[in-house]
């Protein structure tokens, strides 16, 4: 029996001992696809917007997360996946970038070399929720910051960047909400007005949002119990207790959405599920996916930065989460498959190794190219090739050497020509590339 086989029939009978945790996924072969493309899109749209990438760790000390996101937040309360070190201090796996992204922009000193910087970071962030259809523990985030402009030109920016991230990548079907939440001035009266609207409703709330409804009564919109929504579907708008700066603020953003043709609807409860943003916040959701409704969320957070003690510099940023953008181009069809230019099928040994030296000629001629190590028949090569999307198979064998030929199979129409070895290469490289 051949070695693969064996081994497929040991482990169908094993059971597997070691599975990855609850809410961590592997991202297969048959899915990297959309991954890459979904990089590569964004990658160059975010070039087009004049955005840099950052990258930070992973782990952060928890008292960043604490303090930048808010220790009433879901995510600070529940969702953190926390450890100490063997030092005992308590280290935190990111929730989410921004805090990350502040915390090194105050610390290397950033804003010293740019008044104006424009910066992103993809990639995991980890929080302990529930796991259900576009909800993980581990998940990824194409995460967009911009720092140093307070005006609503750069909210009208940020979410156009966000909505043309979608448009690249054939996303419709998408609405964007809107709301503002105020600033340090005017949020304290809606917070004391929203006090007052829960003060008789105590006895409906869960029992978290009773603790909130003391200490962070905006937090309350973000409860899903049916109780709390129910009570919170009447409460007072943020929108009627805004300052005069903050109404001019979003109505400048309106007439700037409005100008560019972006239709949005206004959401006075849309509060995310953070405590940095002032202002500006936005969500753009999707009907496809069920509970998990957000592909995009962000917004200003003009006073972050001085809470994480660095000088007073206004921001807004977003993320997407990608999971849910895949699950919604899985809806559109499969992702393009990497698949091989040319798969060489060598016949004997002699053949073997000069189609080794060739496979690495071809390469750094930029080709694509597989072949088969173990010198199977040349039926089971040709079906090899078929199965991983070969689009030409080139047959060399002892006979073909001796006569300086070799045979070139088109994968797609099974048409044949006999081809010179001599300058094979080189041709190659120039036929297949010519239909690129
Ligand atoms: P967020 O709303 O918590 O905002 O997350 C942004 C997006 O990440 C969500 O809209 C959703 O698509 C995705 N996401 C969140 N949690 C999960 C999960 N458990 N599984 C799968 N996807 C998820 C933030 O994180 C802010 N830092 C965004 C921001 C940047 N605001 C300003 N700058």
């Amino acid at each position: 029996m051949h070695a693969c086989s064996c081994l497929k029939t040991l482990y169908s009978e094993a059971c597997v001992e070691f599975t990855s945790i609850k809410g961590f996924k592997d991202i297969l072969p048959e899915e990297s696809g959309y991954w890459q493309m979904i990089e590569t899109k964004v990658r160059r749209l975010l070039h087009l917007f004049c955005f840099s990438e950052i990258r930070t760790p992973l782990l952060e000390k928890t008292a960043l997360f604490s303090r930048g996101i808010g220790q009433d937040t879901d995510i600070v309360s529940k969702e953190m996946y926390s450890l100490k070190d063997s030092k005992g201090r308590s280290l935190t796996l990111r929730p989410e970038a921004t805090a990350a992204v502040v915390r090194a922009y105050i610390q290397n000193r950033l804003y010293e070399k740019q008044p104006l910087q424009k910066l992103f970071t993809i990639g995991p962030m980890f929080r302990h929720e529930r796991p259900q259809k576009g909800r993980l523990r581990q998940f990824h985030q194409i995460n967009v910051e911009l720092f140093g402009d307070p005006g609503p030109g750069s909210d009208a920016d940020i979410i156009m960047l966000a909505l043309e991230l979608f448009r690249v990548l054939g996303l419709t079907d998408l609405t964007l909400h809107l709301n503002s939440l105020g600033c340090q001035h005017c949020r304290p009266h809606f917070k004391e007005k929203l006090n007052r609207y829960l003060a008789d409703k105590r006895q409906d709330l869960c029992a978290d949002c009773k603790r909130r409804a003391e200490t962070n009564p905006l937090r309350v919109f973000d409860c899903k119990v049916p109780g709390c929504r129910a009570v919170m579907a009447n409460a007072p708008s943020i929108i009627d207790s805004l300052c005069d700066a903050c109404v001019l603020h979003f109505q400048r953003l309106q007439e700037y959405l409005t100008s560019l043709g972006v239709s949005f609807e206004l959401d006075h409860h849309l509060v995310r599920g953070l405590d940095y943003y002032t202002r500006t916040t936005f969500e753009i959701q999707t009907e496809r996916l069920g509970a998990q409704n957000a592909v995009a969320g962000g917004g200003r957070y003009d006073a972050l930065m001085e809470l994480l003690g660095g000088p007073p510099y206004p921001a807004i940023g977003f993320a997407v989460g990608m999971e849910r953008v895949i699950a919604l181009l899985k809806e559109m069809g499969p992702a393009g498959k990497e698949s091989p230019d040319l798969f060489v099928a060598a016949l004997g040994e002699r053949a073997q190794e000069i189609a080794f030296k060739w496979i690495q000629q071809l390469r750094k001629a930029d080709l694509a190219t597989e072949m088969d190590y173990s010198s199977r028949s040349l039926k089971a090569q040709l079906k090899y090739a078929d199965r991983i999307g070969a689009r030409k198979v080139l047959m060399i064998g002892d006979n073909e050497l001796n006569s300086g030929t070799a045979i070139l199979r088109d994968m797609s129409t099974g048409s044949q020509d006999e081809v010179k070895l001599d300058g094979l290469i080189e041709r190659l490289c120039e036929g297949i590339r010519s239909h690129e």
